[in-house]
């Protein structure tokens, strides 16, 4: 038989929250017209991220059960580094409380005032940590991967000859470290291909700059590698991570991605020096080294979810049902980045919404469409999240998008067709979707805070 099936049965299950459309229209206007303001409870269908959302494992509640909570030097701890040791081979692991506590540390000790950082897409919360630090961060994508409906298989990649100029015209000095996200997530969940890897790591070592993977989705990245790069059919995904992995000097890590855990996540390298000044940021900012802001039992959820993440059947399922979701889009002519990506489907709202200029924040009306009409929330990747600049000036961002983010294992087959029918609906209605004004915000990351109101 051809159908993939979800490599899972389901033995626990939570109700979800169904609500009328009346009730969604007073739960919005009282969030604000914020959908991250909205409870949880009233949103039928939570696509807003697929971090720390997922299902765990009956694996993972065992390991969760036997945990170590000691304070210094658990158990737990040591079979969490021996798991993350085993696949990128780094010396160094220090376990955070997510993905942005290792990010924290990592540019406290290597990035201020004049430096820049170049990446392929900087992700919100990375870019503001960046800036936060005096930084610049610099997205320098391949071109192909600013085009929404081209198709290319590695559209992540980052254009090495931009990367090799921009170290030529600003000196070495200046760049502290290279980074590269694995998959692109502001870029479409899109994959950057081993070759492109390799490049950027010769490059990164013949001026020797440090390189790092910010590899949230490292599992979904390593699972296009092997389906769309010539000469990885045949090889094991364990040794795929190890390979990428190994291009690098070091990666920052969100466990609640491709870790398969609620949270946690960690900061690996293989420079002793820079180890040892990250390490005491790591008690400052996070907890002594062997828990870095996490309980044992987060640290055995994610010794054990690494490996389930790299687990074909599973990889099979998760890209296929993105994928299919994908397909029925299409087949209605709805705009999304093409080809569909690692963890989410990603609605080009621009295109959808002509009739609403930048500045009445399309992606954001698209967004809360979805909610009013079927309970369904996802997340703008637009000029609400990316247009406020450092110096307080509006600026349009480069898409306007609407991102429909899938938790690991949690949503099913029957979910998915709803959210199609759903979203070909609204497509229908479109028209009548208003544009949003700004009633109060936040200078840092305002998308999270922000109250709006129809106009
Ligand atoms: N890097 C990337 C590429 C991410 O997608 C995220 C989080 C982080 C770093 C930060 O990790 O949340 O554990 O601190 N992305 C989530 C999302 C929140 O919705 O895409 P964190």
């Amino acid at each position: 038989p051809k159908t993939i099936v979800e490599p899972f049965r389901i033995r626990s299950v939570e109700p979800v929250g169904f609500t009328t459309p009346e009730e969604r229209k007073e739960l919005l206007a009282q969030a604000g017209y914020n959908p991250f303001l909205l409870r949880a409870k009233d949103i039928l269908i939570d696509l807003l991220t697929d971090s720390g959302t997922g299902a765990m494992s009956s694996q993972q509640w065992a390991g969760m059960m036997a945990s170590d909570e000691s304070y210094a030097g658990a158990r737990s701890f040591y079979r969490f580094e021996e798991a993350v040791k085993d696949i990128t081979g780094y010396a160094h692991v220090m376990p955070t409380h997510q993905g942005g506590g290792a990010e924290h540390i990592l540019f406290h000790a290597i990035a201020s005032a004049g430096k820049i950082i170049p990446n392929n897409n900087h992700f919100d919360t990375t870019r503001a940590h960046v800036e936060h630090c005096g930084a610049e961060a610099r997205d320098l994508v391949i071109d192909e991967g600013a085009d929404l409906a081209l198709i290319h298989p590695f559209k992540g990649n980052m254009n090495v000859e931009k990367l090799a100029a921009l170290i030529e015209k600003e000196g070495v000095a200046r760049i502290p470290l290279i980074m590269m996200t694995v998959t692109n997530n502001s870029g479409g969940g899109q994959p950057v291909s081993m070759e492109n890897v390799r490049k950027v790591s010769a490059l990164a070592k013949a001026h020797g700059i440090p390189f790092f993977l910010d590899a949230c989705r490292f599992a979904e990245n390593c699972w296009f590698i092997k389906t769309r790069e010539a000469g990885y059919a045949n090889v094991p995904l364990i040794d795929i991570a190890r390979e990428l992995f190994g291009y690098a000097d070091g990666c920052t890590m969100s466990a609640k991605k491709d870790g398969m855990a609620n949270i946690g996540g960690f900061l690996a390298m293989n420079d002793s020096k820079l180890a040892e000044q990250c390490r005491s940021f790591e008690i400052l900012m996070e907890g002594f080294p062997t828990y870095g802001g996490m309980a044992g039992y987060d640290m055995e959820a994610i010794a054990i979810g690494l490996y389930e993440a790299m687990d074909e059947r599973y990889l099979a399922y998760r890209i296929r049902s993105i994928e299919y979701l994908g397909e029925k889009l299409q087949d209605a002519g709805i705009p999304i980045i093409r080809p569909t990506g690692g963890h989410a489907i990603y609605l080009d709202a621009r295109r959808m919404l002509s009739h609403l200029s930048w500045q009445e924040y399309p992606a954001w009306s698209l967004n809360n469409g979805l909610y009013l009409l079927g309970g369904v929330r996802g997340v703008e990747i637009g000029s609400v999240m990316f247009g406020l600049q450092p110096d307080g000036s509006e600026k349009e961002a480069a898409h306007e998008l609407v991102r429909l983010a899938f938790p690991r294992r949690v949503y099913t087959q029957s979910h998915v067709d709803y959210l199609a029918e759903v979203i070909v609906e609204l497509d229908r209605q479109k028209d009548k979707l208003p544009g949003y004004r700004i009633v109060r915000q936040a200078q840092v990351l305002r998308h999270f805070t922000v109250l709006m109101e129809p106009v």
